[in-house]
């Protein structure tokens, strides 16, 4: 590259107060045209001023060379395509987070053990699991494994502030919670995280997969709107607010797209992997500053694992690297294809025990019609079905005759002629729907109809 590129017109440089240049990670989030022209004014200005102190960028020889300083890494991703070693500076993903993105298949829960496994044991770790695909990291590595649909969300609330308190590195399983119910969970868990007191801001790597169930765009969810609204919120207080906190957001997601807007403004560092959707391919384009016809090319040939990573948290950025192998078992694969065994049908019949099930879709549909039912119509019903409502029947009515005074209890039995044991399934019902006021203790123990009750 020959050319020297005096002055941009339409940004022309005063050096009347020194030369501004920008920092590495101002440089990442630059377009790339933008970002060759920067470069090749750094050096000019190098070279000009000799005493200049500026980062030492090199200038890219070729278009997909790897733009940038070789940076610092302490953290070991994957090998580049040149086979050149790629890391990640822990201190920097820290202070930008990270989206790993590409299509299903493409590598990204692969990509998020392999980081969760590198950083094991230096900086606390919280995992979100909504399929339950990390559980054998928790088994190697001791990360609490908390079974998310175990707790409400108050006790999701106390948990995420003594995560905090006491640096525990856990594992969040949402896999047993529906959609709504993932999205309630993330949103009391996550605002007890950020809201934790200053004394208990401590650096933590807070991974999420799938982020997109817990922050959608738009109307991607069939969630309520509150229930969403705050899971969303939670989510981007967690990328936002969470930064200064000392947390930091390691999320993957299938489509930007889906991903909540606002998420996805927050992050520094990407990894982009296989995407073969149009829409896909032009967003992530616009994300590594690929240009469209580029992105075409490469983006849908990825294989699993290769990733194309932008950001100043990568020793080199951009580049295209593969993802290196992990310690733990990684469920992601797809189960190996076999025929299904040969079963008769009798034995079929047998297994599946369809009529049984019939039988239980029955009962769920009367359970159903039940619940269906407004609450007060509920409860009229339970009470007239309670085997002890005729007996409370006649009670209530001697009852009404004594008002305001009341009877002994153990006058009711020998003076209806009925079975104690009946008259006292009876007060207990009518007790039950708060129908009778009580009086005395034990032999002088005394009821009468509930003040609220008389007419
Ligand atoms: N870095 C890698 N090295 C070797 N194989 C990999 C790598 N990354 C992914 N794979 C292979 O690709 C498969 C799918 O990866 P993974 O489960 O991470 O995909 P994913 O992007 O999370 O997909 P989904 O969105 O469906 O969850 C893995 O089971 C593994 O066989
Ligand atoms: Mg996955």
């Amino acid at each position: 590259m020959n050319a020297t590129i005096r002055e941009a017109p339409e940004r022309p440089i005063s050096r009347a107060f020194g030369t501004v240049f920008p920092k590495p990670d101002q440089m990442a989030r630059l377009s790339p045209a933008d970002r060759r022209l920067a470069l090749l004014l750094a050096n000019e200005a190098r070279h000009e001023i000799p005493e200049l102190a500026l980062p030492n960028f090199a200038t890219p020889e070729k278009d997909d060379a790897p733009i940038g300083q070789v940076r610092s890494a302490d953290v070991d991703l994957g090998k580049t395509e040149q086979d050149e070693a790629i890391g990640l500076d822990l201190a920097r993903l820290l202070d930008g987070r990270m989206l790993v993105q590409g299509a299903s298949g493409a590598g990204k829960s692969w990509t998020l053990r392999r980081l969760i496994e590198q950083t094991a044991g230096r900086v606390q770790q919280i995992i979100v699991d909504p399929e339950g695909e990390f559980r054998s990291i928790s088994e190697t590595y001791g990360h609490f494994h908390v079974e998310a649909h175990k707790l409400d969300t108050a006790a999701l609330a106390v948990l995420g502030a003594r995560v905090r308190a006491h640096r525990i590195s856990v594992l969040l399983d949402m896999s047993e919670l529906d959609r709504e119910g993932q999205m309630q969970a993330i949103a009391a868990f996550f605002e007890a995280l950020v809201n934790a007191p200053r004394t208990h801001w401590h650096a933590c790597l807070v991974f999420v997969d799938e982020a997109h169930l817990f922050a959608p765009f738009g109307g991607q969810s069939t969630a309520a709107t509150s229930v969403r609204r705050s899971a969303i919120g939670a989510v981007v207080d967690l990328m936002s607010r969470g930064r200064k906190r000392g947390l930091a957001g390691v999320l993957a997601t299938q489509r930007l797209a889906r991903l909540a807007k606002s998420v996805a403004s927050e992050m520094h560092n990407f990894l982009v992997g296989m995407n073969t959707l149009d829409l896909d391919i032009r967003r992530a384009a616009e994300t590594i500053g690929w240009d469209a016809s580029r992105a075409f090319d490469r983006l849908p040939m990825l294989e699993p694992g290769d990733f194309v990573a932008v950001g100043p948290a990568f020793s080199r950025s951009p580049a295209v690297l593969r993802v290196g192998g992990v310690v733990t078992h990684h469920r992601g694969a797809r189960p190996e294809i076999e025929p299904p065994d040969d079963l008769d049908s009798k034995t079929a019949a047998e297994l599946l025990d369809l009529d049984s099930l019939i039988d239980a879709t029955q009962a769920d549909d009367d359970l159903r019609e039940e619940n269906a039912l407004v609450p007060g119509l509920r409860a009229v019903r339970a009470f007239i079905r309670d085997p002890a409502f005729p007996i409370a029947g006649r009670l209530i009515q001697e009852l009404r005759r004594l008002q305001p005074n009341g009877a002994h209890v153990a006058d009711i039995a020998p003076g209806l002629s009925i079975d104690p044991a009946e008259v006292a399934a009876a007060i207990t019902l009518l007790d039950q729907y708060g129908a009778l006021e009580f009086m005395g203790e034990g032999e002088d123990r005394a009821i009468r109809i509930e003040k609220g009750m008389c007419q």
